[in-house]
């Protein structure tokens, strides 16, 4: 693991235990090493130019769109769309399919453990179309049962949004189950990946996943790069998002027409050195191998997991099956604001993310 560790230039930089990988990773030097090399030898903007630097970015920019397709296994590299972050993406599916699929009465299901960014959409497309918002609640183990999952997806059920691995809980949905639910009733699943695609394999097509959405700064590569991966039947008769340059087939005085899939989700210039790098944050996690990956993960977390049961001061927020969990542990001390335990644990170097109690996760199973 300590070789591994040599590959984070920060990690050399700074005396610091970073535990806060769940809001964004540090980076290797090979991910660093590919965006440098982009900008000294093949910068220029991809799709514009018909000289030989602009072809070759956009060669580059291309292959890494090929290569993130081949690494969740979709079926075409048009069913890759850049974006900025997740939180676009998921904004892109709410407004081009949402809002122009759902109708008064129609149903959005989502679980009760999803990220802001996974949820106040889905309240703007319920308003605006007059649908029903519902929610999957956790059972006292911060998992969602198999009961719930039935009784809430239903034949009103148009779109189901599910986080794969809870940012708060780090608990592992049953997204299979919830997806084979979700089709038997005829409706589409959105599955966010952003916590789960670091530490586990993901086949939209074995899981059948109608879109899947994930952010590049969870899993080694830059901030400010995103993924949307849509079946190519659904992204095609979606509308665009943003409308501005690259995303055009003709532009008239009154009118325009799109350019075909993947481009007329991609507006404007692009992150391209987030995109190169994302695509080498892929061959860095490829080259480790997940299987690599979840032994020393699983050896952390059993030991941070009987470490701190140990500790009677702190309520720990841990699925009894640690089969169900992945990498997020959350915890409370009593009486101490956690904001005062991060900066203890900080003037020691170590680095966790720390709330107020507010998610809505927490509020729904404690009312607090
Ligand atoms: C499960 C989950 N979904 C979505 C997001 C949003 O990611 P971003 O801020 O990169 O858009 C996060 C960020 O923490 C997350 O944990």
């Amino acid at each position: 693991m300590n070789s591994l560790k040599r590959d984070f230039p920060i990690l050399q930089n700074r005396e610091i235990v970073y535990l806060d990988s769940g809001a964004t990773t540090q980076k290797p030097k090979q991910v660093i090493k590919k965006i440098e090399e982009f900008y000294e030898k093949n910068n220029a903007n991809p799709h514009r130019g018909a000289y030989t630097l602009s072809m070759e970015a956009t060669e580059v920019y291309e292959n890494a769109r090929k290569r993130i397709a081949q690494f969740i296994n979709a079926k075409s590299d048009e069913e890759i769309i850049f974006t900025k972050n997740a939180t676009e993406a998921l904004n892109l599916i709410a407004y081009s399919y949402g809002m122009e699929n759902l109708k008064v009465d129609d149903e959005i299901v989502i679980s009760i453990m999803e990220h802001h960014s996974n949820l106040v959409p889905w309240q703007k497309v319920s308003k605006v179309t007059g649908s029903k918002l519902n929610y999957m609640y956790s059972n006292q183990d911060f998992e969602i049962s198999d009961e719930e999952i039935e009784n809430k997806i239903t034949d009103q059920t148009k779109i189901v949004a599910i986080t794969h691995v809870s940012n708060v809980l780090g608990t592992i949905n049953p997204i299979e189950k919830m997806i084979k639910q979700a089709h038997k009733k005829g409706a589409i699943v959105i599955v966010d990946a952003s916590q789960s695609i670091p530490h586990m394999k993901i086949d939209v097509q074995d899981l059948d996943a109608d879109f899947l959405i994930f952010s590049g700064h969870k899993m080694l590569a830059p901030l400010g790069i995103g993924v949307l991966y849509g079946k190519h039947e659904l992204l095609n008769q979606m509308s665009p998002f943003l409308m501005g340059g690259d995303m055009i087939e003709y532009v008239y005085e009154q009118n325009t027409t799109f350019a075909p899939l993947p481009n007329k989700f991609e507006a404007g210039t692009q992150n391209v050195e987030g995109v190169i790098g994302l695509a080498a944050a892929i061959d860095y996690i490829e080259e480790i191998g997940y299987s690599k990956i979840q032994e020393i993960e699983k050896q952390v977390i059993s030991y941070a997991r009987e470490e701190l049961e140990k500790l009677e001061f702190l309520k720990l927020y841990l699925t009894p099956n640690e089969m169900n969990h992945s990498g997020v542990i959350s915890f409370n001390i009593k009486e101490v604001h956690p904001h005062d335990v991060a900066s203890i644990l900080d003037s020691q170097g170590v680095c966790v993310r720390s709330r107020k109690s507010l998610c809505t996760t927490f509020d729904a199973i404690f009312g607090d």
